[in-house]
């Protein structure tokens, strides 16, 4: 068996006696629409509803986002609950009693190593909070009355000031019964040195809590200039990983969702500058790079992210490549405009007030633009191929823009940067339109679109074929038999699990199928649940599986299977070759599909 299915009778009571429509009303309006239920989908920037809540199947599914699973999986993203506790959520709300879950207490599943650690950063961070109020502090109180760090603000964000003398700190702490060991261990002093002393002493402190809300770090800050390092921030521990850090998403998660965006930062300094004036969906990076964690507790809120980097070069860079990537992942971006302006937020809520830094975080450039503009002033493209390259990258960007107008500004700009004329983009792009490789990018393009996804032929085919297989064992049995893999990665993972499923269940029931994925631990399981469900909710597939039907789908799937790879061949085999040589290839191949249709 390649997935672990755990075996928890308790997930399975819980979703027969609950109901998903229950579940979701709960925590949403939901719509009556005939036999089914809409909702506006709480995982994207939703205007219309495009969440289907199936009481038949016990699924839902957005089918914009793509968000999809069952009863107990919307309570955990929704709530960013743990299955448990999901569980006991469901039958709370569904009125489901059950002793299993009289154990349950919603809290965080308890990792007996971070237990010392999180307690002694506990009584480490009241300690600075106080230590800020004693007569020693004051020097900090004064520096955060200078950045206007007002007393809400420090009590909200546990700000705090270490003692100069840290090895006093750390006395403290052995007091309160925490070990060297331990005191080592979150990243505040090192016995190796000599001296056992906290690395923050004489600095403001700046707690960093994880996505729970509980301190795992500290970013400790130098009182005015000075020649020494401005921020000290903890090493990395079995707590603090800085480049997972979001700062203040546990405070911004709910919010975020609620206001539809989340503005994303530079730094901590900027987070309490979007408080000052009353914007709490805001997130700060800890001036690292946007890493894969980051992406996902973005993608998790379902809104629009707002990215509002430094306008300094190095700045607007860091937008292109955190945007890029973003647009890539599917989430909504726009670009603070920042063009012009070198001042972070906090300085220009300082220096020119309020109105200014909220004027400033509304001038939102959409990604397009934003690219535009950076190729526009910057100017880095030297040689015609970079230019041409540009071009090209553009191509089906421009071929998916609907309005004439939109389509001519940025031709123009393109145009203005890269030297060529509007006149000469324009044919490129009406050559560009006949090119089937051009299409292809256009269909990659267009995945980000799940409603507007090409679905050609071999997809269709594959597509049929699935939908059979989730529903008949029968067709799994064909499948296996016969077809010698899909050539949609999700797909063939579906079919592999469905093959397991297969030999240790007797019926496929759509809400048993989804469980055992849901608590199975494939990689993929959450790529696989979006198809599944959308799959169950498609009308227009056949109802009889017969051997014709499905000798029909083996035919088309084994014919463009065929052709693909012939493509494929061909491709590898001009790689090397000469332009001209290409070209007479590919002519030459042309002509003969031509023959062959
Ligand atoms: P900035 O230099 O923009 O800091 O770095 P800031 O937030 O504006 O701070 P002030 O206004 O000068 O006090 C942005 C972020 O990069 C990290 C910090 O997380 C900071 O918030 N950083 C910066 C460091 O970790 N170390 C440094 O020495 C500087
Ligand atoms: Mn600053």
């Amino acid at each position: 068996m390649n997935y672990k299915v755990f075996d928890d009778s308790l997930y399975k009571d819980v979703l027969k006696h609950g109901d998903i429509v229950k579940v979701v009303s709960a925590y949403l309006p939901v719509i009556r629409k005939g036999k089914s239920y809409v909702a506006k989908c709480p995982f994207h920037d939703d205007t219309n509803p495009s969440m289907h809540i199936s009481p038949k199947l016990q699924i839902f599914k957005c089918f914009v986002c793509g968000t999809s699973g069952n009863a107990i999986s919307f309570v955990k993203k929704y709530a960013h609950l743990s299955t448990r506790e999901a569980l006991k959520k469901v039958a709370e709300i569904c009125n489901y009693h059950d002793d299993r879950l009289e154990g349950i207490v919603e809290s965080k599943v308890i990792d007996p190593k971070r237990v010392p650690l999180t307690k002694c950063l506990h009584d480490l961070t009241v300690y600075y909070q106080y230590a800020l109020n004693s007569p020693e502090g004051k020097e900090g109180l004064d520096y955060f009355n200078s950045r206007k760090l007002d007393a809400e603000i420090r009590s909200k964000f546990l700000l705090g000031y270490a003692y100069k003398d840290g090895e006093a700190t750390c006395r403290f702490l052995l007091e309160k019964g925490h070990s060297v060991k331990t005191i080592e261990d979150v990243g505040i002093a090192s016995s190796k040195s000599g001296t056992f002393s906290d690395r923050n002493q004489g600095r403001v402190i700046f707690p960093i809590s994880d996505i729970n809300g509980e301190v795992v770090g500290y970013s400790a800050r130098r009182l005015g200039e000075g020649p020494e390092a401005k921020y000290v921030n903890s090493p990395e521990t079995y707590l603090f990983h800085k480049s997972d850090i979001l700062y203040n998403y546990h405070n911004a998660k709910e919010k975020a969702r609620i206001a539809g965006y989340v503005y994303v930062l530079e730094g901590f300094m900027d987070v309490y500058a979007l408080y000052r004036i009353n914007i709490e969906a805001c997130v700060a990076m800890m001036g690292t790079a946007l890493s894969e964690e980051h992406i996902r507790l973005l993608r998790a809120l379902g809104v629009e992210v707002r990215l509002c980097l430094d306008g300094d070069l190095a700045g607007q860079k860091a937008s292109m490549n955190i945007a890029e990537t973003l647009v890539k992942n599917s989430i909504n971006v726009r670009i603070v405009d920042s063009q012009n302006n070198n001042k972070d937020p906090d300085e220009i809520l300082n220096t020119e007030g309020e109105r200014a830094l909220n004027a400033y975080l509304n001038k939102l450039i959409p990604y397009v633009d934003f690219v535009l503009n950076y190729f526009q002033n910057t100017n880095p493209l030297q040689t015609t191929e970079q230019k041409t390259q540009l071009i090209q990258e553009f191509v089906p960007i421009l071929l998916s823009i609907r309005s004439q107008l939109e389509l001519d500004s940025y031709i123009n700009k393109l145009a203005n940067i890269t030297g060529y004329t509007s006149e000469a983009i324009r044919n490129i792009l009406k050559t560009a339109k006949t090119k089937p490789e051009i299409r292809d990018y256009r269909s990659v393009i267009m995945e980000h679109h799940p409603e507007r996804k090409i679905l050609r032929r071999l997809n269709i085919a594959e597509r049929e074929l699935l939908y059979q297989m989730l529903k008949n064992k029968h067709a799994v049995a064909f499948y296996e038999g016969n077809i010698d893999g899909f050539y949609d990665s999700t797909y063939r993972l579906i079919a592999n699990f469905l093959i397991e499923y297969a030999q240790n269940n007797e019926n496929f029931v759509p809400t048993d199928l989804i469980s055992s994925l849901e608590n199975s631990d494939l990689k993929d399981k959450e790529a696989m649940i979006n198809q599944i469900t959308e799959l169950y909710l498609e009308r227009n597939h056949p109802k009889v599986c017969d051997d014709q039907l499905l000798n029909n789908l083996e035919q088309v799937i084994k014919q463009e299977r065929e052709r693909i790879f012939e493509k494929d061949l061909l491709e590898q085999s001009i790689e090397n070759k000469d332009p001209l040589e290409q070209a007479r290839i590919i002519s030459d191949y042309n002509r003969r599909k031509m023959r062959n249709k």
